[in-house]
Formats: structure tokens, C-alpha cells, sequence
């Protein structure tokens, strides 16, 4: 199965670059076709230089109801059949996660159920990780329903934590894996069905 992919994003986009390299490259079969950001994030570049839609969808500056349906009809215009959230920091919206049920994965740089949840987010995980002495941590990608960081995991990778590891260290050890584990977890999902 190929799917066509819908990246959400907050920041650097530096999964949603690994991704559309392997599709790229044709390490994946997916194509992304539809990027959406809540805020003008430099993550956007890429993509935009590669001719994908991009699109700006801040939560505070519109009613619910427009937030909601510029989503609805962008995934619909570009038949998004897999949307993938990559350091996006919002929560998505009933709607979309009624209607793309089994169909979102989120990546966090942690390995679930432990270090998950409201608040858990970039840095702080690390922070949490290094405090509670864990000997491992690592990305974890997941499929998303209505409470955070609750799905069904779909992949995990491990990678040991060292004792003069700083949170800004196993940051940067962990994001190496989620670079190679988030297409490996859509090549995953291409071969399952
Ligand atoms: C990634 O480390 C991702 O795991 C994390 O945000 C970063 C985004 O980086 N997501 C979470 O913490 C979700 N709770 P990127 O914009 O460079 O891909």
C-alpha cells in the first residue's frame, strides 16, 4: 500500500525532512502531498522548496469551526489517506481523528507509556528521562487517538543512556533514531495492508 501522507508540524520539520527523503530517494512508497504547520515554523522550507502545499492553521486567530474545516478540506482536496504528526504541538481536532481513526501516527521521543502525556514535550522529556535514572530511552511511534500519547505503538528503537548524558545529549540521540524510525514505521504500515 502507498499512502498519501499529511506531515503536521511545529518546529524544525527534521522527522518530516527524513521522511521526504526516503519517499524521495523511493525508500518509502508514500508520498507526502500536504503539509500543515500552527504556526509559521521553519519546517515549512523544505517542502515548500519541493513544491508540496503547505499551510499555516493557528488554532487562536479563527473560530473552531474554520480551524476545523480548513483541515478537513485540505486533507480531503489532496486524499490524505495517512497523516503523520511530526513535533507538532496542538492536539488535533475530533473531527479530523474521528474521521482518519487508525490513520494518524505520532512520533515522541520517549518510550512510551512511560515520559508521555499533556506537557511532555522536546526538551522536557529528556529532562524527565535523565531525572527518573531510566538506563534507556527512545523514540516511539504510535497510532493516535483522542488521549495524548495513548494509541497502539507501532515501533519502538532503543538506545542506552549514559551517565554524563545531559537532556541536550540524549536529545540528540534519540532524534538520530527518530530519523531512521519514523520511515521505517510508515514502511511498516505500507507492508501490513
Ligand atoms: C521530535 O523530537 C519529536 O519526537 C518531538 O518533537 C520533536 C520535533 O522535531 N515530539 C514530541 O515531543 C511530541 N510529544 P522536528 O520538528 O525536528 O521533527
Amino acid at each position: 500500500m502507498k499512502y498519501r501522507i499529511a506531515a503536521y508540524i511545529s518546529g524544525s520539520g527534521s522527522n518530516l525532512k527524513a521522511i521526504l527523503d526516503y519517499s524521495l530517494q523511493k525508500k518509502i512508497a508514500s508520498e507526502v502531498v500536504l503539509v500543515i504547520a500552527n504556526k509559521d515554523a521553519s519546517g515549512l522550507e523544505y517542502p515548500a522548496s519541493l513544491g508540496i502545499e503547505t499551510a499555516v492553521i493557528p488554532r487562536k486567530e479563527m473560530p473552531r469551526k474554520e480551524f476545523v474545516s480548513m483541515q478537513l478540506d485540505l486533507l480531503e482536496k489532496h486524499n490524505v489517506d495517512l497523516i503523520v504528526l511530526a513535533g507538532y504541538i496542538k492536539k488535533l481536532p475530533k473531527e479530523v481523528t474521528d474521521k482518519y481513526s487508525r490513520r494518524i501516527l505520532n512520533i515522541h521521543p520517549a518510550l512510551l507509556p512511560k515520559f508521555g502525556g499533556k506537557g511532555m514535550y522536546g526538551i522536557n522529556v529528556h529532562k524527565s528521562v535523565i531525572d527518573a535514572g531510566e538506563k534507556y530511552s527512545g523514540p516511539t511511534i504510535h497510532f493516535v487517538d483522542d488521549i495524548y500519547d495513548n494509541g497502539e505503538i507501532l515501533l519502538q528503537k532503543k538506545v542506552e543512556v549514559s551517565v554524563d548524558d545531559t537532556p541536550e545529549s540524549l536529545q540528540k540521540k534519540v532524534l538520530k533514531l527518530e530519523h531512521l524510525a519514523y520511515p521505517e514505521a510508515i514502511r511498516l504500515l505500507e507492508e501490513r495492508r
